[in-house]
């Protein structure tokens, strides 16, 4: 008997790696791709971020799910544009896409997070910073209880942050949010640094996806090269495929091993605003809302995306 599909709303900063992660999604026949919301973080603009989630919904074949604009900023205003030069110029590498024909419905993100989760949603994931799920939570308390599984994209347990010593960028975009989001949410699958970087792909794997022919594939191979140059500046040997986690998590759980554990986020650190902090002892006596990933068959999983991505336009 085949499963029902997953209903889950996609919020997203496309971003390099959100496009990496939007087309798996695409590709996923266990997947029921309901909404997307938009907000700023790889590109402070957040028009841009809608334009670029509409692109590349069109790019896979989806000109028909809806998307939702969100936050122009985070919680408490302060813009961090951390990510525009990840990205580059139209934040996905420069890479030249389609734009669609269609706009943003009138609603807000936080508007349609809200009416997504009442008509039913089997997970919010979330691959930017968590402002639009903060402002959802103004909008409806009980969102956390409508809609309890989240799969997201943000944090580092374990290992150093990308933005600074210790803070992951979606979440150093929007602390308060997080912290807020961390508090509500009862179940929470995180995929962090932790897991990322056990990920590491070059020119050879972004050639492969090219060569399947397919417009997703020679999509992803372009759009990557700026992200690799990126890496490698940094001294590293390729680049992480982060947003792709938090799907992946959905539609192959059994690639990875999960750590039960609390976490909490800080935001008043002088050296330390936004790290995610983990009570790995128990000390704050609360029950673990997140299921960490902590581990992960890498090659399974670069076939897996690869297999996937094929199927589509
Ligand atoms: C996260 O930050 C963004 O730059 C990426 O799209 C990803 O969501 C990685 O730290
Ligand atoms: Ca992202």
């Amino acid at each position: 008997m085949p499963q029902p599909k997953q209903r889950i709303l996609i919020d997203t900063d496309p971003g390099i790696d959100d496009a990496m992660a939007l087309l798996l999604a695409l590709a996923s026949p266990e997947l029921e791709v309901v909404a997307v919301t938009t907000v700023a973080g790889n590109n402070p603009d957040v028009r841009l971020m809608t334009h670029n989630a509409l692109a590349l919904l069109a790019l896979g074949g989806r000109d028909d799910i809806p998307v939702a604009q969100g936050a122009a900023h985070s919680l408490t205003n302060r813009r961090l544009p951390v990510g525009a030069d990840v990205h580059g110029a139209n934040a996905l590498g420069g890479a030249v896409i389609a734009p669609s024909p269609r706009r943003a419905v009138a609603e807000s993100a936080a508007e349609f997070i809200v009416q997504h989760a009442r008509a039913g949603l089997d997970a919010l994931v979330t691959l930017a910073p968590l402002t639009n799920l903060a402002l959802a939570l103004d909008l409806c308390p009980e969102l956390a209880q409508l809609a309890p599984r989240m799969s997201m994209m943000g944090g580092a347990l374990a290992v150093p942050g990308n933005a600074t010593p210790t803070a992951e960028a979606n979440i150093l975009n929007d602390p308060e949010a997080a912290r807020r989001v961390f508090a509500a949410w009862p179940a929470i699958t995180m995929a962090g640094l932790d897991i990322t970087r056990q990920v590491v792909i070059g020119d050879a794997y972004l050639q492969r996806l090219r060569d399947v022919g397919n417009r997703a594939g020679v999509f992803l191979h372009a759009s990557s090269q700026h992200y690799l140059n990126f890496y490698h500046s940094k001294g590293e040997a390729g680049l992480h495929m982060h947003d792709v986690h938090a799907i992946m998590a959905l539609v192959r759980p059994d690639l990875y091993t999960v750590q039960q554990v609390c976490v909490d986020v800080e935001t008043t650190g002088e050296l330390t605003r936004g790290q995610t902090v983990a009570d790995w002892r128990g000390h704050w006596q609360r029950a673990p809302q997140t299921s960490m990933l902590f581990a992960v068959d890498a090659a399974a999983f670069l076939e897996e995306y690869a297999k996937r991505i094929a199927t589509l336009p």
